[in-house]
């Protein structure tokens, strides 16, 4: 696991961005997974600039979410699909069929999740992972105690998550409790990850998944296992780190 130290959010998303990108000017139709939240916002922005200075293209490219909220329709702002619209796919080039998320109105929850893995496998699986990591050291909704055997499936959202995601929503009691998340056998299938944190709010989270034992208490520690990892975080995210 690489960790770099960026001065500040936008510095880390900068370096975020120019790794994406690195990965897309070197092999056009990756398959990325992609994260949602405040994490990434900055990365997205930057990508959207390079793709509009003619850095890099992305009519190849195929995407994958990690996760979408169980229940909540795709043109709902509140969806991980509304926000991947507003913050990425509606800049660039990337053709509407190439971008996948979990459908959080799937009736057939089971073969929904099943189908999504199917279709990372199809697309030849993930070549590079963003992630965002929350302050109980989830990945994807992965929450603690999450099987690292795991593949997509259903979750039940930890009352931490909830209450962090609130500020999306107009009341905390509209936040859903479930979400459908890849796993985490799913991530680390990926070949090259990148992780963003940025703040004083997780920094032990981070410090956890750097240095602490390796755990399902803390699912961000399996990515000591991961052969490729970088992890990009602020001073304040990496304040604990020894
Ligand atoms: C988002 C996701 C989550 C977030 C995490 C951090 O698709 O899977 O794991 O990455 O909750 O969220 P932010 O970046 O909002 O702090």
């Amino acid at each position: 696991m690489e960790v770099l130290i960026a001065k500040d959010y936008n510095t880390l998303s900068k370096q975020a961005a120019m790794i994406i990108a690195g990965q897309v000017i070197s092999q056009p139709s990756s398959v990325l997974g992609l994260a949602t939240g405040s994490s990434p916002v900055e990365t997205y922005k930057n990508l959207a600039a390079f793709y509009r200075e003619g850095i890099v293209g992305f009519q190849q490219v195929t995407a994958f979410n990690l996760d979408e909220y169980y229940g909540v329709a795709p043109d709902n702002p509140c969806s991980y699909r509304w926000f991947m619209e507003e913050n990425l796919f509606k800049h660039i080039n990337i053709l509407p069929e190439n971008t996948h998320i979990p459908n959080g109105l799937a009736k057939d929850v089971a073969n929904e999740c099943l189908e999504y893995e199917e279709k990372i496998h199809r697309a030849g699986g993930i070549d590079l992972q963003l992630l965002g990591i929350g302050g109980n050291g989830h990945i994807g909704f992965n929450e603690p105690g999450a099987h690292f055997e795991s593949l997509t499936h259903l979750v039940d959202l930890d009352q931490e998550t909830i209450d962090a995601n609130a500020r999306f929503f107009d009341s905390p009691d509209q936040v859903p409790r479930q979400a459908l998340s890849m796993g985490i056998k799913s991530i680390m299938a990926a070949r090259k990850i990148i992780l963003l944190a940025s703040g004083k709010a997780k920094a032990k989270a981070v410090y956890e998944m750097v240095q602490g034992p390796i755990s399902p208490e803390h699912p961000a520690s399996v990515l000591q296992l991961h052969p490729q990892v970088v992890v990009i975080v602020d001073k304040e995210a990496a304040s604990l780190l020894g």
